[in-house]
This record gives structure tokens, C-alpha cells and sequence, in this order.
């Protein structure tokens, strides 16, 4: 025996342990199976133990359930073969600590064949088998075989369930990662998007990007959701998109527009919507840009919607278009100030703007507006909603 518990006196096994050639009594990682043998009668422990090395395995003996207990504090075992009742405690609470602390540790219970309902009922108690006194040791070996296999089982299983978390866990970050490449790409897209209408309609250059960052940060501030504020601040951003398909002659004329001439202008709503509508990642921003003019009180256009039937990033939009419209500088006016905006959008609160919106708006301090504005003004980096929706100061309490 390749140990033996000190005061059990069971005798030296004279078979050196040795795997049979079908490989059994090793386990997956070739080294023989550790069977714990625990029985408070020398000779029982002595033949069990004779026969189970000879099959190849690791055994070793505890004479009572104290002794089972430190041998399984000391060692890694892979199976359990305990009396049922001994003299020093009993089987059944040594089954029941294994099970509670090692829950795939097999535990056999041997036992007497009047103990049988004992037997059964420590199967309830999660033995994974029992063997019945006086056994074969044909039975013995087949026995401890079956739950040998059925702990490799178990180990397996568990083995695939843990390399199986592992597996997902590095696809999802693989994914997280093209999400984010892609996020990139569509802010390039945009950033081509809104080029192409600086180039055509020079005279609001930087405008765009300071209407998207003041509709971020009054989206925020009303407690709308990230992702519905990326959506918001892409519509924000290419709310004018539609001017591409309007006359040079009208877009650059430098006096008033005649009636007519308003007329093609205004298109430039639906002209947008129509543009972005098809594009996956802009679809919903399309519905913003489709209500940029429309009015709080029905007024507006393309459709005279009015209230809660404009899309809330549309009414946050208009507040932050007229707030950089008014502190802008325009070839036929001076910029003014941002209490002048205030007081501008506060006298249009429930005609042009939704009064929610304004009630926010009117709490954020000028400061904010200042800083977003040189921020954007010596910006030289790309368009990035993700990255001017991180630099929006948390909102206001
Ligand atoms: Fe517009």
C-alpha cells in the first residue's frame, strides 16, 4: 500500500501498484486514481486495499472518520470508499462533509446487507454508489471503475463548461472590438458627409459640429439614453445634409429669398431624410433630420407637426441650432451673446421650442457653451460623436 494511516495497523501490501494494460486506474492526466479507503476493520480495509492496488490504483486508509478527514485536508482524491458504520463516527457523516465540501467527489458506501436501507438512504444523501458486505472483488473493482468514469465525467463536463466561458468571453471582446471599428468607420462616413457640405455651403462652417456637441449636452441633461443620443447627435450633425441637392444660386444668393425661392429651400428637409433614409446606421437619424424645422406649436415645416409628435432629438436640436445661430457671426450681423440666446429662447418657449427642453436648457450654465464652443473651435481631430459624448460634463442636479 503506498501509505497507510498511523494506528490502522493494516499490513504492507506485497503488489507494487501497477496500471493493468487497459489503462485503468489512471486518470486522465496518467497518473493512477487516489482512492481514500476508510473502514474501521483492519482486514476489510487490508482486502480492499490489496485488491484495488493491484489494479493500479493509489490507495490509502483511514481506520475511523477522523482520520478520512485529514487524509482529505493532506491529499486530492479522486474516490471515496467508506464503511457505513464504524466504531469512531459513522460513514454517513463523513459522506455528507465530502459531499457538502467536494461535490464532485464520488463517495461509494460499503456495508453490512442488514444496512441496506441505510445504503439507499445514503444514496439520497449524494453517495454516487454502495457495496454490499461480503462482495466479490470482481464487484469491487467494477464498482470503483463505474465511478471512477463517472467523476471523469463530471470533470470533463466541467472542463467544456469553463473552456467554453473562456471561448465566449474572448468572442465577445473580438466583437466588442469590431463594433468599435466600425462605430470609427461610420464617424468617417460622417465626417466625408459633412465635407462635402462645407465645401458647397461654406458660409455655417463649424456650425454643425457645435449644434451636435449643444444637442449632446442638452440631451444629457434631460436623461436620455447613450444610444439614443448617438442617434440624436448624428441627425444633429447632419441636419442640413439635404442643402447638397439645393441650387447653388439659391444656397449662395445673398439677399432675401423670394417666395419661391423659400420654397426650394425648404426642401432641403426631405431632400436629407431622402438621402439618409437608406443608409442603415443613419436610418434613424434620418427622422431627425426630416423634423430639424418644425415648430413646437405646429408652425414649422416640412410636415407642420406639432408637440410630441416632433421626435425629441429634433425639439432638443432646435434649441441648440438657435442657440449657436444667434451667438454665430453671420456676413449681415455680429455674434451676440449667450444670455442674449437665452433670453431669445426663452421668449420662444411652447411657439418654437418645447418647453421641457427649454426648463433644461435654461439650467445649464453659459459656461458649458463657452467651453464646448472654443473646444470645437480649435478642434482639429475628426468628427466622433462617442468622442464628444465622453467630453459632455455629467448633468446638471
Ligand atoms: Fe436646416
Amino acid at each position: 500500500m503506498s501509505s497507510n494511516i498511523a494506528g490502522v495497523g493494516a499490513p504492507p501490501s506485497p503488489v507494487k501498484p501497477r496500471p493493468d494494460a487497459s489503462g485503468r486506474g489512471t486518470s486522465r492526466h496518467q497518473r493512477p486514481a487516489r482512492i481514500l479507503v476508510v473502514d474501521d476493520e483492519a482486514h476489510v480495509r487490508s482486502m480492499i486495499g490489496v485488491t484495488l492496488e493491484r489494479q493500479g490504483y493509489d490507495v490509502q486508509m483511514a481506520g475511523c472518520g477522523r482520520e478520512a478527514l485529514e487524509a482529505l485536508e493532506r491529499n486530492a482524491f479522486d474516490l471515496v470508499l467508506t464503511d457505513i458504520v464504524m466504531q469512531d463516527g459513522n460513514g454517513i457523516a463523513l459522506l455528507e462533509r465530502v459531499h457538502g465540501q467536494q461535490p464532485q467527489l464520488p463517495v461509494v458506501m460499503v456495508t453490512a446487507i442488514h444496512d441496506i436501507s441505510v445504503a439507499i438512504d445514503s444514496m439520497r444523501r449524494g453517495a454516487y454508489d454502495y457495496l454490499l458486505k461480503p462482495f466479490e472483488r470482481e464487484h469491487l473493482v467494477s464498482t470503483v471503475q463505474r465511478a471512477l468514469d463517472h467523476r471523469q465525467a463530471l470533470q470533463e463536463s466541467h472542463n467544456y463548461q469553463q473552456n467554453l466561458e473562456q471561448v465566449v468571453r474572448a468572442r465577445t471582446e473580438m466583437l466588442r472590438q469590431a463594433m468599435e471599428e466600425l462605430e470609427h468607420s461610420y464617424d468617417v462616413t460622417l465626417e466625408a458627409l459633412g465635407d462635402a457640405l462645407d465645401l458647397k455651403d461654406s458660409e455655417t462652417e463649424g456650425h454643425s459640429k457645435r449644434v451636435t456637441a449643444y444637442t449632446i449636452a442638452l440631451a444629457r441633461a434631460m436623461g436620455i439614453s447613450p444610444a439614443e443620443i448617438k442617434v440624436i447627435a448624428r441627425g444633429a450633425f447632419l441636419h442640413d445634409i439635404g442643402k447638397m441637392a439645393i441650387p447653388d444660386e439659391i444656397l449662395r444668393k445673398p439677399g432675401t429669398l423670394n417666395p419661391d425661392e423659400q420654397e426650394v429651400m425648404r426642401e432641403h428637409c426631405t431632400r436629407g431624410y431622402q438621402m439618409l433614409r437608406k443608409i442603415p446606421f443613419l436610418s434613424e437619424a434620418a427622422e431627425i433630420v426630416y423634423s430639424h424645422q418644425e415648430h413646437y406649436d405646429g408652425s414649422g415645416y416640412p410636415s407642420a407637426l406639432r408637440g410630441r409628435e416632433i421626435p425629441v432629438g429634433s425639439r432638443i436640436f432646435a434649441v441648440a441650432d438657435t442657440l449657436d445661430a444667434i451667438t454665430s457671426d453671420r456676413p449681415y450681423r455680429r455674434a451676440r451673446s449667450f444670455d442674449a440666446a437665452r433670453e431669445e429662447i426663452l421668449r420662444c418657449s411652447g411657439t418654437q421650442f418645447d418647453p421641457s427642453v427649454v426648463e433644461i436648457f435654461l439650467k445649464i450654465p453659459n459656461e458649458l457653451w463657452h467651453e464646448l464652443r472654443s473646444e470645437i473651435t480649435g478642434q482639429n481631430t475628426r468628427f466622433s460623436t462617442f468622442d464628444i459624448a465622453s467630453s459632455i460634463p455629467p448633468r446638471p442636479h
